[in-house]
């Protein structure tokens, strides 16, 4: 298919913009520069990330809900974080949790009504806080109905909204007959081929993800315009911007050349940053983000660090900001957790800090619905060191540069999960691994099941740990749709709440701290020591009101002697109350976390 005429399409999109948006836009004058950056209400913010299926129960069906959520708006107002971003809360057949969209326009039955969002959102904006949702759309679900249409005959009109291809001949099978193969040997995140055959039209359609989930063709101009129309129509509702979910995946090259060896390697690398992706993101700006005071945070698999800036640079006009793994993935080899490596992150943390310049904005996160629990993975979850960990992970997020963000219960310091057995899980992508490894005797199964007690999706995805009743107070039903971690007795909010030196409480200091202080948003970051093998330790300084943090990532103690041209005025916070003293040799306990002012 022809590329479209971006220019002449956004022409057309322009002309159904509300004026009164534009207007109101162009009056208001830009606030002055800080550190060179230009301020806005997405740097300054703390982001929370809420699963909704496993939020909070509101029902007794065993699902977290809407209303559930809006119950809790109090405890997340109290925390600190100014925007929520959702996941997926539309219609969906849950093949992958809702990120499989069967209706953009619609709430998902079990989450609730649109009231309900709408009663959702003005408890948010009651409390100063904002709400982004997850804007899935490099694929939908095969329920949705252009995808029921399309598949329906080679003439549809919803034909072109998704990729259809007709097979290789392959060798002759033992019947003598030719075999068909799929298009291309494009692999699914998800295990096996990209390509799903479908009788109806002896054609395969494209699946990046789950057979369930097939992607949509960017490259028609009516995809987009139904993308931006649906967009709008939340915007609209007063929701603040959007996570976009594997957003440079979106343009293709439709002649679906063979993936070299190389490229099978790191297949996401191969189908990100497709050639009309910057030109679809600009158009995407042009005609919706231009138009309202939003946050975009695109989730960048495949992009390189040195690609961000064309992706987030305020002179492209497309994203403000992505999500970058290099930092969460950085003890990962497959699902495979590797030794935690603090020199590769702090190298990572720095490379970030060249890179994206004033220009160019950041995130900083180790934690989602897609990664094991934070404190599991980069902490200690021993009983010992599970609180302070806990608590110096969240002091760096909270005091590094980019806007952070907090995924559900990191709060709390909740762990991964003890599974047992392939029952245990729900994800499919767990579940087409086993199929594709472990039923062909691949891998050995108590292999697979070690690996994903470490690094499964599901570690993050058990229900949010509210209270020592049953089910942890997630939800009234017998049994949630997840077990709930079996932990909840001694880890939950009821608990947290009331305690002062709870990980809650010491992540509501942080965040109070990040608001009171520019410099921990726009100050310059540099590291003191990156060659130290323990300790992390870095400054962040906005003219005069300089910090220092200092972070041992070890379970030992460890005596640290600052540089000495690094001067400590007093002790701001610190996750251990034997802190106190200000000298320029630090004796910190396994896992201490110091925040410092400095002279
Ligand atoms: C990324 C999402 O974060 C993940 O949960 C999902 O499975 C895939 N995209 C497909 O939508």
């Amino acid at each position: 298919m022809k590329p479209p005429t971006l220019t002449t399409f956004a022409l057309f999109l322009a002309t159904l913009a509300p004026m009164t948006l534009l207007q109101s836009q162009s009056s208001t004058p830009a606030p002055a520069l800080v550190n060179g950056y230009q301020p806005t209400w997405w740097k300054e913010a703390v982001v929370y990330q809420i699963y909704p299926r496993s939020f909070k129960d509101s029902n007794g069906d065993g699902i977290g809900d809407i209303p559930g959520i809006t119950s809790k708006l109090d405890y997340l107002q109290k925390l600190g974080v100014n925007v929520i971003w959702l996941s997926p809360h539309y219609d969906s057949p849950n093949a992958d949790n809702g990120y499989d969209i069967r209706d953009y326009r619609k709430v998902m039955a079990e989450f609730g009504t649109m009231a309900d969002f709408d009663t959702m959102l003005a408890g948010i904006k009651q409390r100063h806080m904002r709400l982004i949702i997850d804007l899935v759309v490099n694929h939908t679900s095969d329920e949705h109905h252009w995808f029921v249409e399309s598949r329906k005959s080679k003439d549809n009109p919803y034909r072109d909204y998704y990729f259809w291809r007709d097979g290789k001949p392959g060798p002759a099978g033992p019947d003598g007959k030719t075999r068909m193969l799929p298009p291309n040997n494009d692999p699914s995140f998800f295990s096996g081929s990209a390509w799903q055959f479908d009788s109806a039209t002896e054609q395969y359609y494209l699946h990046y993800f789950a057979v369930k989930q097939p992607d949509l063709n960017w490259d028609n101009p009516k995809v987009r315009e139904e993308v931006y129309s649906l967009m709008r129509f939340w915007l609209d509702k007063g929701v603040d911007g959007f996570r976009m979910d594997v957003i440079p995946l979106i343009s293709k090259n439709p002649a679906f050349p063979d993936l070299t060896p190389d490229q099978l390697h790191n297949y996401g690398n191969a189908y990100a940053n497709g050639p009309h992706m910057h030109d679809y993101l600009q158009e995407m700006n042009r005609n919706v983000m231009a138009k309202y005071d939003v946050m975009t945070v695109g989730e960048a698999l495949g992009i390189s660090l040195e690609q961000t800036p064309l992706m987030v640079g305020e002179n492209r006009h497309e994203l403000n900001m992505i999500f970058n793994f290099d930092a969460i993935r950085s003890n990962r080899e497959g699902i495979k957790l590797k030794p935690f490596d603090l020199l590769m992150l702090k190298a990572i943390y720095t490379h970030h800090a060249e890179v994206l310049d004033t220009h160019s904005w950041d995130t900083v996160f180790l934690s989602n619905h897609d990664n094991p629990r934070i404190v599991s993975t980069f902490g200690d979850d021993s009983a010992e060191f599970r609180v302070p960990s806990a608590k110096l992970l969240a002091t760096m997020l909270l005091t590094l540069r980019g806007t952070p963000f907090l995924y559900q219960g990191d709060e709390l310091g909740m762990t991964n999960y003890p599974f047992r057995s392939i029952n245990d899980f729900d994800d499919i992508e767990v579940k087409n691994a086993y199929k594709a490894n472990v039923l062909t005797g691949k891998i050995p199964e108590e292999t697979f099941i070690a690996d994903l007690r470490h690094t499964s999706r599901d570690n993050s995805r058990t229900p949010m740990q509210w209270d020592e009743s049953a089910n942890g107070g997630f939800t009234t039903a017998a049994k949630p749709w997840l077990a709930e971690n079996p932990n909840y007795t001694q880890i939950n909010a009821n608990a947290e709440v009331a305690d002062p030196n709870s990980i809650y409480n010491y992540t509501r200091k942080l965040i109070d701290l990040r608001h009171a202080h520019q410099a921990f948003v726009y100050g310059e970051y540099k590291d003191l020591d990156p060659e130290n093998k323990s300790i992390f330790a870095y400054t962040r300084a906005l003219g005069s009101d300089r910090y220092l943090v200092v972070l041992n990532f070890s379970s030992g103690p460890v005596a640290y002697t600052l540089p000495a041209k690094v001067k400590v005025d007093s002790l701001v916070l610190s996750n251990l109350d034997s802190a106190g003293l200000v000298t320029d040799t630090f004796n910190l306990a396994g896992w201490e976390a110091r925040i410092y002012k400095l002279k």
